[in-house]
């Protein structure tokens, strides 16, 4: 299978999911799209036929934070890999309890979730999976909602930072939500601030960018 990063950015909202294949496996963030939608958008590509009936080799799945946006089909992926982790901050626990607080009620639905989960709470700055080829780290970054996180996945010697909605091209994530506070997500700003330049970062919604850009022309990183 290819090393490589495929956007997905079909999911409510326009948000991304991300889908990372590296030699061990698929890992999917935020899983915010259909397993038929997926397949159909990634038609053209060999390695994910079969994806939406279990037939891929998915490992874990990734998720960024509590809102609806994100984690919509998070059960039906489950149930198609059951295998599969989640690994998901209980911090957002709250979120999945209440159609109010993970934004479901927007789109017209009330949506709860009840899946198992391994926690990565409290476990900032730490390595949670690792193989011999892919490696994946979390910071917590709350500010957009309390257990909102970041991904620093390392894949093949090159990082990526996967910011879900705390960090978009040009802004950041609203705190006006339930658990949303600016103070801590200008603080969580001020820390990615200092990570590589050239570190590229994929939002939860919206284009690519990296570090870099975000210092020369998002104003939350200038406060
Ligand atoms: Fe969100």
């Amino acid at each position: 299978m290819e090393r490589g990063l495929i956007v997905v950015p079909i999911g409510p909202l326009q948000s991304n999911m991300y889908i990372i294949t590296g030699q061990s496996g698929i890992f999917i963030i935020d899983p915010s799209v259909s397993l038929e939608a997926t397949e159909d958008f990634l038609s053209e590509i060999p390695d994910f036929y079969g994806i939406s009936r279990g037939k891929a080799d998915v490992k874990a799945f990734l998720l960024t934070h509590g809102h609806h946006d994100h984690i919509k089909y998070i059960e039906e992926w489950h149930k198609a890999y059951p295998k599969a982790e989640i690994f998901f901050s209980s911090k957002d626990q709250e979120l999945l309890e209440s159609a109010y607080w993970n934004c479901s009620y927007m789109e017209g639905k009330e949506a709860v979730y009840n899946f198992e989960y391994t926690d990565i709470a409290g476990k900032d700055d730490q390595v949670f999976y690792k193989d011999d080829e892919i490696e994946i780290k979390v910071f917590e970054t709350p500010g957009h909602t309390m257990g909102s996180v970041c991904f620093l996945v390392r894949l093949g010697g090159k990082e990526k930072l996967f910011t879900g909605d705390t960090v978009f091209r040009g802004s950041v994530g609203r705190t006006d939500m339930h658990g949303g506070t600016s103070k801590l997500i200008l603080k969580s700003v001020m820390r990615i601030k200092t990570f590589d330049p050239e570190l590229e970062i994929y939002p939860g919604h919206g284009p690519d960018s990296t570090i870099e850009d975000e210092i020369r022309m998002n104003p939350f990183f200038d406060m």
